[in-house]
């Protein structure tokens, strides 16, 4: 596919106006010229787009409010820290979960391959199925038969442009094996099978490696 760019430096009234007017493809760039200074502004449509080929799991995010549960389904969630332990949502503005997580214990459920039902329910289509809850783990409602559960205190809240990115800091967490969902280009999809070997085991990244490990200890040695 080829790519249109509207130059630097070249004014453009609306942002759809260039690529969707002329028929040209485009790389959802443009250029916006406002207090005096340069902007780029891209299409919400195409960042859309292009952030959708960034492959993701699915979780709903569940907290309780006033003695209800509430849930919303989410797939920008990060790992933040090891030491402190923290994990990131980052919920649109406009969403009830942004407001309910401000200040408010959460529980980050990772879906496994089977729950895109879920999934669904969780994003404002509901499922003619009852929602499996489980007990409360700690202080914030859990789903049943999840792939993780990540029970969290709430830790900060950034500013995030149109979302809120609230963080939280893991308190108790379980895992188990299965398969997870998982999220590709606006459409949910099975995991392929894994890679004969496992080329980043020595990265310090890896949980296991043995260079974490030894840095940690002599760490602890000082
Ligand atoms: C696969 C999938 C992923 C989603 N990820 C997010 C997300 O990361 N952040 C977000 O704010 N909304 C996300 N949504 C949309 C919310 O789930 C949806 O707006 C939901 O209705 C919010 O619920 P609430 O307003 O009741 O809290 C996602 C939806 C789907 C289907």
């Amino acid at each position: 596919m080829s790519f249109w760019i509207v130059p630097p430096g070249v004014l453009v009234d609306s942002p759809r106006a260039p690529g969707h007017s002329t028929g040209q493809p485009h790389s959802g760039k443009y250029v916006r010229i406002a207090d005096g200074r340069e902007f780029v502004d891209i299409d919400p449509r195409e960042l859309r787009n292009c952030l959708g080929h960034f492959t993701t799991g699915v979780t709903v995010v569940t907290c309780d409010v006033d003695g209800s549960p509430h849930g919303a389904t989410v797939n920008a969630f990060s790992a933040v820290s090891l030491d402190p332990p923290l994990v990131l949502v980052s919920l649109d503005r406009r969403s009830k979960a942004a407001r309910y997580l401000d200040g408010r214990p959460f529980t980050v459920n990772v879906l496994r391959s089977q729950q895109d039902a879920l999934a669904l329910h969780f994003a404002g289509r509901p499922m003619p199925d009852a929602v499996p809850w489980a007990e409360p783990a700690h202080g914030s409602p859990r789903l049943a038969d999840c792939l993780a559960h990540l029970s969290c205190r709430p830790w900060a809240s950034y500013d995030g442009g149109d979302h809120v990115l609230h963080l939280g800091h893991v308190e108790e967490l379980t895992y188990g094996g299965g398969a997870p969902l998982v999220f590709f280009r606006g459409q949910f999809r099975h995991l392929g099978p894994a890679f004969e070997a496992a080329p980043w085991l020595e990265s310090g990244d890896c949980p296991g490696s043995l260079s974490r490990l030894i840095g940690g200890l002599t760490e602890a040695a000082h």
